[in-house]
């Protein structure tokens, strides 16, 4: 990514953000391990890190984030976009965060993408993104913690090899969309989504999120057992199941959803 690019997104979210910075590695192993590990050893100003390539990409659960190098100088070559966002956060409530930035993600790319509970953004029921969020502790001050938001997208085909559900790709809707235009389109607007969770919580996107659900209505099964069909979330992001024993609320993020009859190309 050019340092022009990475300027004007610097640029579009330093009013939101005082002491802003972006910073651009060909190589890491993963943008949230090294933000963690900056936070470990107390460098907590807000920063936008984006990777040319991860080496070792990671998903919830300790699952894996898989994506291909970046084209370098050429924009238009850009096979994935992997970034994280770390900063101070102090919500009252934890609670919902990965829900709010996938809401923010989905508006800021395309109306036709849809959100997975958790954390997982969906196109025509194939995934297109993942977020990962972890925070780490911060001496003395016990409201604040530094939030470290992950994102990978799809920008090109990729083959479903591996992968637990087929992929989908920001180019099926944004034809040759680089991984700067990707990245210009999100960073202010999810800077201003964490900063609004961070005032009044999950509760005003509850709708919104139910709206972007792609398993609502959808008969599901859970990691944990349960089966029934899935009825959105409430307003803490819990996510709704009605099963043969009634409303189930799921709270655990520990738990993984799948739809119970996946589209075919699932088991290719
Ligand atoms: P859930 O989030 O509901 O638990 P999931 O299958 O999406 O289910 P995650 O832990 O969210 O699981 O995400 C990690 C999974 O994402 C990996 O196990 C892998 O199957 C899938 N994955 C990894 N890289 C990509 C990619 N580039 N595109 C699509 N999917 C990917
Ligand atoms: C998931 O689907 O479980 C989450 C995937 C999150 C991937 C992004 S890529 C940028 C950041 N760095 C990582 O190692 N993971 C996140």
């Amino acid at each position: 990514m050019d340092a022009r690019a990475l300027e004007a997104i610097r640029e579009a979210v330093l009013p939101e953000l005082p002491g802003f910075e972006v910073e651009w590695l060909p190589q890491i192993d993963s943008t949230n391990s090294e933000l963690m590990r900056r936070a470990r050893v107390g460098r907590l100003a807000p920063v936008l890190l984006v990777a040319g390539q991860q080496t070792a990409g990671r998903g919830r659960l300790g699952r894996q984030w898989f994506s291909e190098a970046d084209a370098g100088a050429n924009p238009a070559g850009d096979a994935a976009l992997t970034f994280s966002l770390g900063l101070p956060l102090a919500p009252l409530n934890w609670s919902g965060l990965s829900l709010a930035v996938g809401v923010s993600v989905v508006q800021s790319l395309h109306p036709d993408l849809r959100l997975k509970w958790p954390n997982d953004v969906w196109l025509h029921d194939r995934k297109l993104a993942g977020i990962l969020i972890e925070t780490a502790n911060l001496p003395d001050t016990p409201a604040t913690r530094y939030a470290v938001v992950g994102v990978g997208i799809n920008l090109k085909a990729r083959a479903a090899t591996g992968l637990r559900t087929a992929p989908a790709w920001l180019g099926e809707v944004l034809p040759g969309i680089g991984a700067a235009a990707a990245l210009l389109r999100m960073a202010a607007p999810l800077v201003q989504a964490l900063l609004a969770f961070e005032q009044r919580g999950f509760a005003p996107l509850q709708s919104r999120f139910n709206q972007l659900d792609a398993l609502g209505g959808v008969a599901v099964s859970l990691s944990d057992g349960t089966q029934g069909v899935a009825q959105g979330v409430d307003g803490l992001g819990a996510l709704l199941v009605h099963t043969a024993h009634g409303l189930k609320k799921i709270i655990s993020s520990e738990v993984s959803l799948r739809p119970l009859n996946p589209p075919p190309y699932e088991n290719l």
